[in-house]
């Protein structure tokens, strides 16, 4: 079963407000995404293994930790996932990003594929894939799918806003992914959006409607 982590770091907690408040701005909106997500990947890093190596620093030859071992991979969920690219991109500069394209069909709620494009190591690399919104479940589970057929092995979920019915989904599909959420709310309603939420992602970052 995989492992949900929630943060609940102030900072996170207190931009998540703001990023659901109705009256945020797109400009507003986009930007506290970025800063949470970078405040997320903070967190979601913590476990990155080190190796020393040897420097000189203007007084003295020293050892001192790199980060160590297989290389990133950052694969947004079109659209919305894109807006949780650059906050990740600040930390680690050098990941590679691919890309998924999905959307939800508005009547069934099942996702719909209609784009993929991955870096040819994604078999090597340790994937995190990022959507704002889990809510069914459908769009994660499909995009995971889509990168294990092409040779992923090694994949994180992260996400602002979950459902447990999107939770569930995804432990229940893939249990070895982990899924690294700002919030957990209450429940989804009939057309699908997460109660309370923050109403439709790509919309709000985009300002389509
Ligand atoms: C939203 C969101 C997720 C999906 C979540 O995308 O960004 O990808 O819905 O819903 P699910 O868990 O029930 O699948 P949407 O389909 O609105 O596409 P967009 O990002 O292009 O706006
Ligand atoms: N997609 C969104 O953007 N918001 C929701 O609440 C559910 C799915």
């Amino acid at each position: 079963m995989s492992r949900v982590y929630v943060f609940d770091h102030p900072l996170i907690q207190h931009k998540v407000t703001f990023i659901r408040d109705k009256n945020t701005g797109t400009k507003e909106f986009r930007e506290l995404v970025d800063e949470v997500t970078t405040l997320m990947g903070y967190e979601i890093t913590r476990e990155m293994p080190l190796e020393e190596t040897t420097i000189e620093t203007p007084v003295a030859t020293c050892k001192s930790n790199v980060i160590a071992g297989k290389k990133v991979g950052l694969v947004p969920i079109l659209r919305a996932g894109l807006g949780m690219v650059d906050g990740l991109m600040k930390l680690i500069p050098a990941a590679k990003v691919g890309h998924v394209g999905l959307y939800r069909d508005p009547e069934t709620l099942q996702p719909v594929e209609y784009y993929v494009k991955l870096p040819s190591d994604v078999a090597e690399r340790e994937l995190i894939v990022t959507d704002p919104m889990l809510a069914t479940g459908g769009s994660a589970v499909a995009a995971i799918t889509a990168l294990k057929n092409r040779g992923a092995k090694n994949l994180k979920l992260m996400c602002l806003i979950a459902a447990p019915e999107g939770i569930k989904m995804v432990q229940e599909e893939h249990p070895d992914v982990d899924i690294y959420v700002a919030a957990i709310d209450e429940y989804l309603n009939d057309h699908g959006y997460i109660v309370p939420g923050l109403g439709d992602a790509g919309d709000r970052l985009y300002g389509t409607k």
